[in-house]
């Protein structure tokens, strides 16, 4: 038996330990209000990316002055509880990490998901689980035993697929907006475009104004400025924003690992109907050997 992360379970749905039981619940409850802003993602698939393009975005372009988190500013809903969420001022912008079933809904507000290949996903996951030793006790795992807890849908925030799937089949609803990281990699400035347009913001037509959100959400601007995005973090602990690329996961998979998560990728799909989605990594995957 290989060595597992430790998580705190909550009605089955594994959780960080670090994460109050009482943060979690009440999440649940939150009211989403009319002009709410969720970034929803599963974990490792451009979240923080995301969360400061929208910071960018309602803030003239302008970075987060030193000092002040990300996560005070758009706080992550299950970790600190519906209390801490009510108390910012409209339009709320909010991270969540939970399924679509369990977001709090409202016709009005609006959803941006990011979806990221699973293969890039679980290397980043597997390097946030090792390093956050408070949360998940795992800093001696090996990638190979993460990556069997994530195959079978044991880690945090619960099955990626089952994750992807169920916010994927709300991709075209009037008040969602489906991105790709690897498409937000290749072409950033359209996807911080993107994002205004949705979120009915004028400068979606100021390039000057586009330039600046692109530039100071680039990899090198925020890898510069870590401390904002992750603010406990051990010094041995690898970056937070960490590499950023598309394709990291070749320096990780064996090939029998790298056809098993194809496998289950194309069932996946299949029932869920996002077979479309990175079909040149999963051809990778699949013929890998
Ligand atoms: S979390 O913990 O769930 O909020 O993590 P999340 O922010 O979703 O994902 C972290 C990965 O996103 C990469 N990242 C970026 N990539 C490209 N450009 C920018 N600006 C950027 N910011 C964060 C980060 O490096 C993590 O991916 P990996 O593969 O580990 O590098």
């Amino acid at each position: 038996m290989g060595m597992k992360p430790s998580y705190r379970v909550h009605d089955g749905f594994r959780m960080p330990l670090g994460f109050p039981a009482d943060g979690f619940s009440s999440a649940l409850g939150y009211r989403a209000r009319p002009r709410d802003i969720f970034i929803a993602t599963y974990p490792k698939c451009g979240t923080t990316w995301v969360q400061y393009i929208v910071y960018l975005l309602l803030h003239n372009g302008e970075p987060l002055s030193a000092g002040r988190l990300l996560a005070d500013a758009i706080p992550h809903l299950e970790e600190v509880g519906k209390e801490t969420v009510e108390r910012l001022p409209e339009p709320r912008a909010i991270k969540t990490h939970l399924p679509f079933a369990m977001t709090p809904a409202h016709a009005e507000a609006r959803y941006i998901y990011v979806a990221r290949n699973p293969f890039d996903c679980v290397v980043s996951f597997y390097h946030h689980t090792r390093g956050f030793a408070q949360h998940y006790d795992f800093a001696a795992g090996t990638f190979g035993e993460y990556f069997d807890c994530f195959i079978a849908g044991e880690v945090d925030f619960g099955d990626y697929f089952d994750h992807l799937g169920s916010w994927y089949a709300h991709r075209d609803d009037q008040n969602s907006l489906f991105l790709i990281f690897e498409d937000m990699k290749t072409d950033p400035s359209r996807a911080v475009v993107e994002i205004a347009e949705f979120l009915g913001l004028p400068c979606a037509t100021d390039e000057n104004r586009i330039a600046d959100v692109v530039r100071h959400s680039s990899f090198d601007n925020m890898r510069s400025d870590q401390d904002r995005w992750s603010s406990a973090r051990p010094d041995e602990m690898p970056a937070f924003v960490r590499k950023g690329v598309i394709g990291d996961w070749l320096n990780y998979f064996s090939p029998e690992q790298a056809n098993r998560l194809a496998t289950r990728f194309n069932a996946c799909a299949e029932r869920s109907g996002f077979t479309g989605l990175w079909p040149d990594i999963v051809h990778v995957a699949q013929h890998m050997s």
